[in-house]
């Protein structure tokens, strides 16, 4: 098995995209926690750009010990001697120079030739070798470089003495075989590169950095450049956790092995949330929210019988939560049962069917249902197996001006009947629009409304004490809606004294 490299990136190519900065405090902490992951190397940040990033490599390089600590440098005298102060007190310390190789950025950008690129390649990799022992190069651009050329640059590196080849994919640009090859041309053309560790940097603007920098490891890279959830310039850099568990996943494909402790990998992404105040994208592959979570009525079946149906990796070989079954309206009986269960409460398969019945209509209004929504679900009915006589079809309301006018269409043992009313309040305007539908004017002796779950979108519970043939009757209605809740809160109290024969 060939071990990789893992260049974390993610203090230096990560912080530098919009809403990633940190401050040292943070950047400290942020490697200690890389430390922790086992990471190879950690890009520490570009001492040049200001003291602040130079003072946060500088105390990486006395705190963190065990990992290389690596500083960027563009190729001039200036940027390499700070980049050597800055890492001067690491354990294994490193610097990192780069400049541009392809046409595109010679003649536009830097408005040199190539032969003045060629010599400031050797001169600072010479310059770097002549601070530290470690020396990596990086040909920017050189998925756009002439192929030549970039042969012809990589020679003036290792030439000048630098231990690791990085060849970046600055502008996302290639495609996974593409670059293989020209991994393997690189091999083919330079010699003695076997002798340095090749390594690639992959952006993701066509969403490709992840399948490149696989491509380029099997085609001999022996080290990935990559951030914590993918963050960096534009669209991003590779992203770790997606190559390392790419990588640990399919073993049976490759040859190819990190040092990564994928237990910390949650841990890692959710600091770097942490301070931040940037979530990965829900569905972001390893860590995301929804990463380990299942909706779908067959997926949780499938989930429930066993998770290799659904799952190629457990969350806790990530470090993540373990995997979530979310109730939401794509759910099946199956998913629900089994939270039940988990929630200590064995149904029959008449109250199975009941609650599945509620368990619907709440999940067209909301999002996700929970576990308070479900033992609402039970306290208000699946238990009780009330039958209904009068049951709601259709409410329409509309209130805000000096009255409000309720429209309302009930099925009574099958048979639908409609009332439309007006009156001071939507659920006054309501009940008065039930009574012209059933043909009865009821008494409402008690009412009450109560918040029975959190949030914005949380059930309301109606209660309410109607006076019907000289009885009283409690009804309880439910609902994300509170009008609609007291509609079944009235409509359940007429519904026991039909019941009841009054
Ligand atoms: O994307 C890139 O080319 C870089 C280099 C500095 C390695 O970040
Ligand atoms: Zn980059």
């Amino acid at each position: 098995m060939a071990k990789v490299k893992v260049f974390d990136t993610t203090l230096r190519d990560g912080e530098q995209s919009p809403g990633f900065t940190m401050s040292t405090a943070e950047k400290l902490r942020m490697a200690m926690q890389l430390d922790d992951l086992g990471v190879d190397v950690i890009e520490a940040g570009f001492p040049i750009a200001s003291d602040d990033d130079f003072s946060s490599v500088h105390q990486i390089s006395k705190k963190v010990r065990r990992p290389t600590i690596a500083a960027l440098a563009r190729a001039n005298p200036k940027d390499v001697e700070r980049a050597g102060e800055s890492v001067q007190s690491a354990d294994k310390p490193r610097i990192h120079t780069f400049i541009a190789t392809s046409d595109i950025h010679l003649a536009k950008k830097l408005e040199i030739g190539r032969e003045e690129c060629l010599d400031r390649i050797t001169e600072a990799v010479q310059q770097a070798r002549s601070l530290v022992d470690d020396v990596e190069f990086s040909a920017e651009d050189a998925t756009r470089t002439d192929l030549a050329f970039l042969c012809e640059a990589v020679r003036a590196a290792l030439t000048a003495g630098a231990t690791t080849i990085n060849i970046p994919d600055t502008v996302g640009y290639t495609f996974p075989e593409e670059f293989s090859s020209l991994i393997v041309t690189l091999f083919n053309e330079v010699q003695g590169l076997n002798e340095a560790v090749v390594s690639v940097h992959c952006h993701d603007d066509m969403g490709l950095a992840v399948a490149n920098s696989l491509a380029a490891i099997r085609s001999g890279a022996r080290q990935v450049e990559c951030t914590i959830n993918g963050i960096g310039e534009r669209a991003g850099n590779a992203s770790l956790e997606e190559i390392v568990m790419a990588l640990e996943v399919r073993k049976d494909l490759t040859e190819h092995h990190t040092d990564i402790n994928t237990e910390s990998i949650y841990k890692t992404s959710q600091l770097l949330t942490h301070i931040t105040g940037i979530h990965p994208q829900p569905n972001k592959a390893i860590v995301g929210r929804n990463a380990f979570a299942h909706e779908a009525g067959i997926h949780q079946h499938g989930m429930l019988k066993d998770k290799i149906t659904y799952e190629i990796m457990t969350p806790e070989l990530v470090g993540a939560p373990g995997t979530q079954l979310i109730l939401g309206k794509h759910s099946g009986r199956h998913g629900l049962n089994n939270r039940y269960q988990e929630l200590g409460h064995e149904l029959t398969k008449e109250e199975l069917d009941r609650a599945y019945k509620f368990f619907t209509i709440l999940a067209d209004q909301k999002k996700e249902v929970l576990d308070e929504d479900l033992l609402v679900i039970l306290r208000h009915g699946a238990r009780k197996g009330a039958s209904r006589f009068y049951k709601l079809l259709e409410l329409d309301v509309n209130c805000g001006s000096d009255l409000s006018t309720a429209k309302v269409k009930l099925s009574y043992s099958g048979v639908s009947k409609e009332g439309v009313a007006k009156d001071h309040g939507p659920i006054n305007a309501t009940f008065s629009a039930i009574d012209v539908a059933i043909g009865k004017h009821v008494k409402i002796k008690g009412f009450e409304i109560v918040a029975a779950t959190p949030g914005r979108d949380a059930v309301g519970v109606v209660n309410v004490k109607a006076r019907i043939n000289e009885k009283t009757f409690a009804g309880r209605g439910a609902s994300t809606d509170i009008v609609n809740a007291a509609a079944r809160a009235y409509l359940n109290a007429l519904n026991k004294s039909e019941q009841s024969g009054s």
